[in-house]
Formats: C-alpha cells, structure tokens, sequence
C-alpha cells in the first residue's frame, strides 16, 4: 500500500523513477510525486490522481537523483497538498506506512516552531528527522532516532538538501534495493526496477540504507552489514500486458500454465504431513480468506482435521486456542500484507508452528514462518487477484491429497483418478476460458444488486465471486449461505433481482435447490452454475452455467474461473477502470 521508489546513478532519473511508480501503481492511485535534486535545489512535483496525471506535468529535466510516491490515502484526503514527497527543512521523503503517534510528535514539533502544510503524518515524520538533523548533524545517528521515536510502520526514501545520497529505513513495511552498473534504486517492490536491473537485496527491519553514485552501505545497530544480493528469476513479462486490455484477463488467463506448473512443483517434492496436526487456524485477508475457506472444506472432509478461519484483522485481537499440535497457517499473494503478519507474529509468540502459503518470495510473511509454500505465479499486477486465489486453493488440494497419499487414506483407483486430474488441469481450463459469456454479461451488466448463494464449499465460492465482481464492477453484491436467506435478506429479492446460485457440491445440491426455487418463485433471475453430473430442471433458471465434473479436489477451481471472466467482462462493460478499482490498493500494508 503505497509505491515508493528512490534512484541515484548516470542517468536521468524522471523518467526512471516515473516508470517505476507505473509499475508500483497497484499499490495505491490517489495521487503521486517526485523529487529530484539539481544544482543542490530540490524539486517536488505531485498531483492528485493516477500518474497519468503527474506524467502530464513533469518537466523536460534531468537530475540524477530521484524519490517517487504513489499513495494510497491514509491520513488525509487523497489530494495534491496531501501528495508526497514531503518536505520541512532541508529533509524530503516519501512514506509507505502509518505513524501510530504523529500527533504527539506533531505537539511537540509546533512547540519546537514548526508548523505544517498537509494532513499526513508523513509530513511530520519528516518535521522530526530535520529537527533530529540540525541537531546531530549526522543522518545515521537520526535515522537511527526513529526506532525509538515513532511508532508504526514506516518505509522511508529520504533526501537531504545538503547531500547527494539516498537514504533509507524500514520497520514493517518492504523495502528492497536494487543495483546496476553504477545505478542504485530504492523500491517498494522488484516491479519498479525490473526494467532496468535483475539484482535486488532485502532490507532488513531497522537497516538503514545509504546510496551514492559509488555503492550502497547498510547499517545494522550501527554496523555495516553485508547483504545477499539475489537475482529475480520470474519471467519479467508479469509486469507488461502483453497485448491484453487488462492485466486482469491477462492473469486469469495465464492461469492453466501457472496451475500445471505448481502441480509438478509440489506432486515432486516432500511438503508438511497435515495429518501431523490435530487443529489447523488459517489466518488471511480478502480472496486469500476465501481460499482458506475452501481449504477448511477440504481439510475437514479429506483429513477429519478441525480447521477455523480467520480474518487476519479479527484474530490479531482476539483470544487464541492452541496446544502443541496446533498449525498456523498464513496465507498471502504479497507476503507484506499488515494484519495477516502481525497475527502471524502472535501465532509465533505462543510458539504455535507456522505454515505461509505465498506468492511473494523473500516477503515479510514467507520470512517469518517456520515453513514457507510459495504458489509460483508470477507477479501479480492486476489488484484484484486471479491467478494467486486459484493458486492458493490448489495449493491446498495438493496438501490434502499428499497428505492422504502419504499416509495410506486413499485407495489406488482415487489416487489415479485425482493424479490425473491434477495432471489434466491446465487443459481442462484452457477449453472454460474458451467460452463466451456474451448473453449473460448483457443481462448483468446494468444491475445495481446481485446475490449469490451456495452451501459449504459453494458458499467459499460465492464469497469469491461477490468479491471479485463488485471490487471490479461496483455493482453491490453479497454472498449468502443459501439457507441463511431466509433469515431477512430474502426481502431484498422481488421481480428480477439476479441470484446467481451455485451448486457443485452433489452431497447438498437439492437442499440448495431447494434455496433456489425460493428465490425464483418471489420472482428473481436465476443464473445456476451447476456442476454437469447435477439433475436439475430447468423451471428454476433464468441461464445455466455448466460446470464440467471433478473431484472436491479441482471443483473449486472450474467454478470460479467462468465467474472471473463473467465479472472482469461485466466490469468492462460499466467501463470500470479494471486494473485500478476505486480505493482499493493490492498490498495493504497498514492496518
Ligand atoms: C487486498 C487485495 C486482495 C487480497 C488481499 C490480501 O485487499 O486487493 O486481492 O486478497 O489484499 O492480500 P494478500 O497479499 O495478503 O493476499
């Protein structure tokens, strides 16, 4: 949540430092800033809005060193004043976190004399390393003030008007550091820097960075510190569109090479016994929730293994059970996001032992936990996620499916039948997102409510596809339990509301049919998504989406994918801006 992007070295860092932040725009879009030092003169340059609009106004200059700042609003409304980079004294900075305490600071530096211009508390952390500043005349002993100074999270890329280097400093928010011949670059995330270098290293909680035209150093408790470099490995085409509209449908179809990939991954190396655990808490936000909803299905039902979900904001704060065969699992596509790490580090400080399921490697979450799973998909450009949600529950199948291998719980016939599965996955996906949607996108397009209704594993689903559809198309839309309906909400259907009811589960089909012709028969419009081994007739629909057959195993994943494209294609018929959805940001990184 927020991008922030630094460059020191030979060339021109406007542009370097612009393209950047295009690559980091999924991390917030309210507005965007630069900075850049020339002839000792620091310029800022910011705007409200995406950085379409901070590129229509940046001037034709050169400079060799440069911060960015793409932001998503926290304290104070997303505006031009509000726009970082920030700057009191001879201090400039962007910022990607929350300062806990800015308005004691901000007491204590109006008293001091100062006064400020924005409503962040950016601004003020920047109040507080120039007063620091003047004082130490040195910015390692400031800098290292902050850990003891501020609470919160911070990522800071700082400039002083004094001295050509970058610095900056990390505590809960990433920050990596990337290095060319004779070029540095400070980001929020490796998509800034990957056009221009493939090496990066981690910076460390605490660490603090300085970058010249000549090298980096890296302070640790006031020593130098040698850092691994690494190498990005993936495919860098994740970060173009590759002739696609949107990254979205770019990644939703990307899907069937991605899934085949994990499958030999993990069916070809050892991975963690569930069956070693007797209570599993999956802890997640937003879609990775939803998939650890369909992994407690398959958990419970495949392992007899007692699973809750968590949202990772509720179970922070809540009371945690546990005992020494307890598993914690995380799941997260960033790897960073703040809720899910922070109730990871609980988990870790009761001693429960730790499972991530990632996508980010070398993220906050994959560090942090005993053992990390990573879901290889590729970056991930598009906020609203595809590929890693899928990833995420396949991931879980081939747990539970490993796990009933490895202890003898399934029989020859099922493992084949299920292996094959796995092996065929990628082609069966391949022939759903062959079909066209067409007729039902025109009949939901211009809707304001849509319902969707499943039980158990269908209802996971339904939690999904209300997600993705109404965070892409704003169209407001809820997912219910099909037998909970009844219980008030069912006064919302009259003539026409659109119910999109799914049934795939065959053991409670009918009681979910049953839900359904309640609908239909107070007139709603019913879109059934049906698994094709369930009879249903056809009085009780409006449109049927045909789901081919699978075991509990891949049935997830053939169900939701028809409902991305269905969702992705109704958004773009509301010109919703798909890529970049109002007020959302893709890792959220504060609280
Ligand atoms: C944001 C994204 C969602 C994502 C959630 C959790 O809200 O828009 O797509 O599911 O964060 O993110 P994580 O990176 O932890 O999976």
């Amino acid at each position: 949540m927020c991008g922030i992007i630094g460059y020191i070295g030979k060339n021109n860092s406007l542009p370097i430092v612009l393209n950047g932040l295009k690559k980091l725009e999924y991390r917030g879009y309210d507005s965007s800033g630069m900075a850049y030092l020339k002839d000792k003169k620091i310029n800022i340059i910011k705007k409200e809005g995406k950085i379409k609009n901070l590129e229509s106004i940046l001037p034709n200059d050169n400079s060799n060193i440069a911060i960015g700042h793409t932001r998503w609003a926290t304290h104070g409304k997303a505006n031009t004043v509000n726009a970082h980079p920030h700057n009191v004294g001879s201090v400039t900075l962007v910022h990607n976190g929350i300062i806990e305490n800015y308005q004691e600071i901000k007491a204590f530096l109006e008293e001091k004399g100062y006064s400020f211009q924005s409503e962040t508390d950016t601004e003020i952390v920047a109040g507080l390393i120039d007063y620091y500043y003047n004082l130490d005349k040195d910015p390692f002993v400031t800098l290292n003030r902050l850990k003891d100074e501020v609470r919160g999270s911070y990522a800071l890329v700082i400039m002083f008007n004094d001295i050509e280097k970058l610095y900056a400093v990390r505590y809960k928010s990433p920050l990596i550091v990337g290095i060319n011949d004779g070029e540095y670059y400070l980001a929020s995330d490796v998509p800034a820097i990957l056009d221009y270098t493939k090496k990066y290293f981690l910076l460390d909680e605490n660490e603090i960075c300085v970058l010249d035209r000549d090298g980096y150093t890296v302070l640790n408790n006031n020593l130098v510190v040698e850092k691994e470099i690494k190498e990005f490995n993936d495919n860098i085409s994740s970060v173009y569109k590759d002739g696609y509209e949107h990254f979205m449908l770019k990644e939703i179809h990307e899907q069937p090479k991605v899934v085949d990939n994990l499958i030999s991954l993990i069916l070809n190396r050892d991975t963690i016994d569930l069956l070693d655990y007797k209570n599993i808490q999956i802890v997640a936000c937003g879609s990775a929730y939803h998939t650890g909803m369909v992994g407690k299905y398959l958990i419970e039902k495949y392992l007899n293994i007692k699973v809750d979900v968590y949202v990772a904001s509720e179970y922070r704060y809540g009371k945690i059970f546990y005992d020494d065969k307890t598993l914690f699992i995380a799941i997260s596509q960033s790897g960073e996001t703040a809720d899910t790490l922070a109730s990871l580090m609980l988990a870790k400080s009761h001693g429960i032992k730790t499972l991530g399921i990632i996508n980010t490697v070398g993220s906050s979450i994959a560090r942090e936990v005993d053992e990390v799973l990573y879901i290889n998909a590729g970056i991930e450009m598009a906020v609203a996620t595809t590929k890693a949600y899928v990833l995420q529950v396949l991931m879980f199948s081939l747990l539970v499916y490993k796990s009933l291998v490895n202890n003898n719980l399934i029989n020859d016939k099922e493992k084949d039948i299920i292996f094959n599965e796995f092996k065929n996955l990628g082609d069966v996906l391949e022939k759903i997102l062959e079909q066209d949607y067409s007729l039902l996108v025109d009949k939901l397009y211009n809707k304001e409510n849509i319902f969707f209704i499943g039980r158990q594993v269908d209802y996971a689903l339904c939690m999904e596809a209300s997600l993705k559809l109404k965070e892409i198309s704003y169209i407001h839309s809820e997912a219910y339990e099909a037998g909970e309906l009844k219980h008030g909400t069912i006064s919302l259907i009259s003539d026409n509301t659109p119910v999109i009811g799914i049934v795939t589960d065959g053991d409670i089909s009918e009681k979910t049919i049953s839900n359904i012709k309640e609908v239909k028969s107070r007139g709603a419009y019913v879109l059934l998504v049906v698994n094709e081994k369930i009879n249903v007739s056809d009085d009780i629909y409006d449109d049927i989406i045909t789901i081919s057959d699978g075991s509990d195993f891949i049935k997830p994943i053939l169900t939701i994918v028809p409902l991305q494209v269905l969702a992705y294609y109704i958004a773009l018929s509301r010109g919703c801006d798909i890529d970049k959805h109002r007020n959302l940001a893709k890792s959220v990184t504060v609280e």
